[in-house]
C-alpha cells in the first residue's frame, strides 16, 4: 500500500511537470498565464494566511482553527500541503477540553499575525469544562489571494490530490475580490472543488450526492440574501472510477468561465461537473425564481452574468466537521450532532474512532494556474500586487502592475487539448498519459446541474 501510494505520487508529478497532462494544461491558443504556482516555495506574498476559529464559511461552527503555522502549510516534495493536525499539540488535552481552562488568542500584535475575522468568535476562544467551552480541536489552514490576485474571467486548474481521513472537508474556492452587489452570497461564490476525506462508500442525503474521498463535488452560491442561496442549482459531483479516490492521486480541479458560461470539470475539459449558461433573456435573477418575490434584485444593472461577471480571488483550505448538515447527523458514525452545541467536544471525545484514519491528511497542491484570453471568450481583467510576478515560475511575459482590463468581444469558444501533441512531445510519457486519460475517461457522474 505504502509502495504503491508513492509510485502513484511520483507518476503524478512527472506528469505535473509536463502540464499539458490534464485538461487543457498550458497555454490554449490565444490564452495568457495570468497566475502560474508551483510551489516550488510557499510564496506568503501571494498566499495570505487566514488567522480565525470563525470557520471556512462563517456559521457552520466548523471545529479547526486556521493559523500561520509550518506543521500546517509547508511545501514539500514540491507541493504545497495544508495539513491539519491536532491542538492538543500546542494546548494539551486538557486545555481543548477545559480541564485546565486556557485560551487561544489569535488577535495578534502586527499586521503579519493579526486576526483576519472575528466573525463568530474568530479571533478568541477560551475552554473551560464547568462551562461546557471546548477550544477548536483542529489546527488547519486556510489560504488565500485577496489582497494579492484577482480575476474575471479565465481559465482556473488547480493539480491536488485530496485528503485521507474522516470529516476532513477540503475545498478550493473563488470568492468575490469586492462584493460589488452586497454580502454573501449576493456577490457570488464559485466552489471548485469541496469533498469529504472519509472512506468512499459514504452515505448522504437530500441535495447532496454523498461520497467520500472518491467524489469531488462543485457548486456556486448566489442568492440576494444568505436565506435565498440558491446552491441546489448549481451543484454537480463526480466519482471516481471503483477501487479508486482523488486522495490516490494528483488530478486536475478546473474552471473555465467567462461572459457566456461558467463550468468546472475534473481532470479534462470535457469532463464537466457543473456548468451555469449566462443568457441575456434568462438572467440569474431569473433563473432563481426571484421575479415577483418583491426582493430588490441587487444584480440589476449587471450583466447577464451578475453576480459572476466581478473579479474574485482564490481561496484553498481544509476545514473539519461543522453544523451545516455537509454531514448528516445519525449518518456514517457521525459522532456528533448538529444542533445541540456541544459539537465540536463530541467529535474530540470521538477522537480514537478517526484520528487512526488521518494518516495522509494533507491537502497536496502541485500547481494553481489561471489563463485568460487575449481576446477570445474568456478575455476578461485582473488585478495583482506586482509581487508575485516571478521569473521562477517562468511567466516572464508578464509585466509589473495591474493588467488593463481586456475587451471581450469576439467568442472563440474553448479551444481544444492538444493532448496527442503533447503526448507525442512526452515521448516516454505517452503509455502514463494514456492509462491517465483513461482513467479519466471513466469517472462517473452521480450529479450534474445545467442551468
Ligand atoms: C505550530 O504548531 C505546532 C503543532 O501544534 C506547535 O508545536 C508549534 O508550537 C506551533 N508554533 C507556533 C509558533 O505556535
Ligand atoms: C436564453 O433564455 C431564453 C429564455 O428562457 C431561452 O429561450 C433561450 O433558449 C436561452 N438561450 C440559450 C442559448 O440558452
Ligand atoms: C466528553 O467526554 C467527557 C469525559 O468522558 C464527558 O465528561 C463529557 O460529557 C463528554 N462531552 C460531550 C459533549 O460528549
Amino acid at each position: 500500500m505504502k509502495s504503491c501510494t508513492s509510485v502513484t505520487v511520483s507518476l503524478a508529478l512527472l506528469l505535473g511537470a509536463n502540464a499539458h497532462k490534464h485538461g487543457k494544461g498550458g497555454n490554449a491558443p490565444g490564452e495568457t498565464l495570468i497566475l502560474s504556482d508551483s510551489f516550488n516555495l510557499l510564496d506568503h506574498d501571494l498566499w495570505e494566511h487566514e488567522i480565525t476559529a470563525g470557520g471556512a464559511k462563517g456559521g457552520n461552527w466548523e471545529f479547526q482553527y486556521f493559523t500561520n503555522n509550518r506543521t500546517n502549510t509547508f511545501v514539500s516534495g514540491g507541493a504545497l500541503h495544508i495539513q491539519p493536525t491536532l491542538t492538543a499539540q500546542l494546548f494539551t488535552e486538557d486545555g481543548v477540553t477545559g480541564v485546565t481552562p486556557a485560551t487561544l488568542d489569535l488577535w495578534g500584535s502586527s499586521p503579519a499575525d493579526a486576526c483576519t475575522s472575528n466573525a463568530f468568535y474568530g479571533c478568541g476562544r477560551s475552554s473551560n469544562a464547568i462551562a461546557h467551552m471546548s477550544l477548536p480541536p483542529v489546527q488547519s489552514a486556510s489560504l488565500r489571494t485577496a489582497e494579492s490576485f484577482s480575476f474575471r474571467y479565465g481559465r482556473v486548474e488547480v493539480v491536488a490530490k485530496l485528503p485521507r481521513g474522516d470529516w476532513i472537508k477540503p475545498s478550493i474556492s473563488l470568492l468575490p475580490a469586492r462584493n460589488v452587489y452586497g454580502a454573501w452570497p449576493s456577490s457570488g461564490e464559485i466552489t471548485i472543488m469541496q469533498s469529504r476525506g472519509n472512506a468512499p462508500g459514504y452515505a448522504a442525503a437530500g441535495d447532496d450526492a454523498g461520497g467520500g474521498c472518491n467524489v469531488v463535488s462543485s457548486l456556486a452560491h448566489w442568492g440576494p440574501h444568505y436565506s435565498q442561496n440558491k446552491w441546489p442549482l448549481t451543484i454537480g459531483s463526480v466519482a471516481a472510477p471503483a477501487g479508486d479516490t482523488f486522495a490516490d492521486d494528483f488530478h486536475t480541479y478546473g474552471l473555465f468561465w467567462d461572459q457566456d458560461i461558467l463550468y468546472t470539470y475534473v481532470d479534462d475539459d470535457s469532463n464537466r461537473v457543473m456548468s451555469i449558461a449566462f443568457n441575456e433573456s434568462a438572467s440569474m435573477w431569473e433563473k432563481g425564481g426571484f421575479e415577483g418575490s418583491g426582493m430588490a434584485n441587487p444584480w440589476e444593472g449587471g450583466s447577464a452574468a451578475a453576480p459572476f461577471d466581478q473579479r474574485f480571488y482564490i481561496s484553498m483550505s481544509v476545514s473539519v466537521g461543522g453544523v451545516n448538515g455537509y454531514f448528516i447527523d445519525g449518518m456514517e458514525g457521525k459522532p456528533w450532532t448538529d444542533s445541540n452545541g456541544q459539537a465540536a467536544m463530541e467529535f474530540w471525545n470521538a477522537t480514537s474512532d478517526w484520528w487512526p484514519t488521518w494518516s495522509d491528511s494533507a491537502l497536496q497542491v502541485e500547481s494553481v494556474k489561471v489563463w485568460q484570453g487575449d481576446s477570445g471568450s474568456n478575455g476578461g481583467s485582473y488585478a495583482a500586487a506586482g509581487m508575485y510576478y516571478r521569473a521562477a515560475e517562468g511567466v516572464s511575459a508578464l509585466g509589473g502592475a495591474p493588467a488593463p482590463s481586456r475587451s471581450s468581444s469576439t467568442p472563440a469558444g474553448p479551444s481544444q487539448a492538444s493532448i496527442a501533441m503533447v503526448a507525442g512531445a512526452i515521448g516516454l510519457c505517452v503509455g502514463i498519459v494514456a492509462t491517465a486519460l483513461a482513467r479519466q475517461a471513466n469517472t462517473r457522474m452521480l450529479r450534474y446541474q445545467e442551468l
